[in-house]
């Protein structure tokens, strides 16, 4: 099983971006977990992190065909960004989104996803921990629907 990881804009900066909001994890030490947890599950991880919406588009484009799932935090083109919908929608990959902090108890902007629709559920709060829940979810429904 193939699982993709792909994170938006300003996730680069964590674990000094906000700290009281994101944990002190960086990205590196979330993606040497997720990596870890995917090979105990016996599933490939591929890992990506961009800034540009037009890279993160592509990203999604190149899931059809490569990713039997995928995890997708989209930081702040969640709220904003109807390409990044589009390209999900055309992509037809399974997805959980994933938050490290509770969008729904933030600002009213933050509040709004315009992919939380079009996903298989979304995971939002736990910190760094999101990434791990969203991955055992992901692949426990894809193993179960291969079954
Ligand atoms: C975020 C929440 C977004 O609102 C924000 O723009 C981010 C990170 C999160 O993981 O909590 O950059 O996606």
């Amino acid at each position: 099983m193939r699982i993709a990881v792909l994170n938006g804009p300003n996730l680069n900066l964590l674990g000094a971006r906000e700290p009281e909001l994101y944990g002190r994890a960086t990205l590196g030490e979330i993606e040497a977990a997720v990596r870890a947890q995917a090979t105990a599950l016996g599933v490939e991880c591929a890992w990506t992190q961009t800034n540009h919406e037009g890279e993160l588009v592509e990203a999604i484009q190149r899931l059809r065909g490569t990713a039997d799932g995928a995890l997708v935090n989209a930081a702040a083109f969640t709220h904003t960004s109807l390409a990044v919908r589009d390209a999900l929608l055309a992509a037809q990959v399974p997805f959980v989104e994933v938050h490290l902090s509770n969008i729904f108890a933030r600002e009213a902007e933050r509040r709004r996803s315009l992919l939380a629709d079009l996903a298989l559920g979304v995971v939002t709060g736990f910190g760094a921990d999101s990434y791990r829940l969203a991955l055992d979810g992901l692949v426990r429904h894809l193993a179960a629907r291969r079954a």
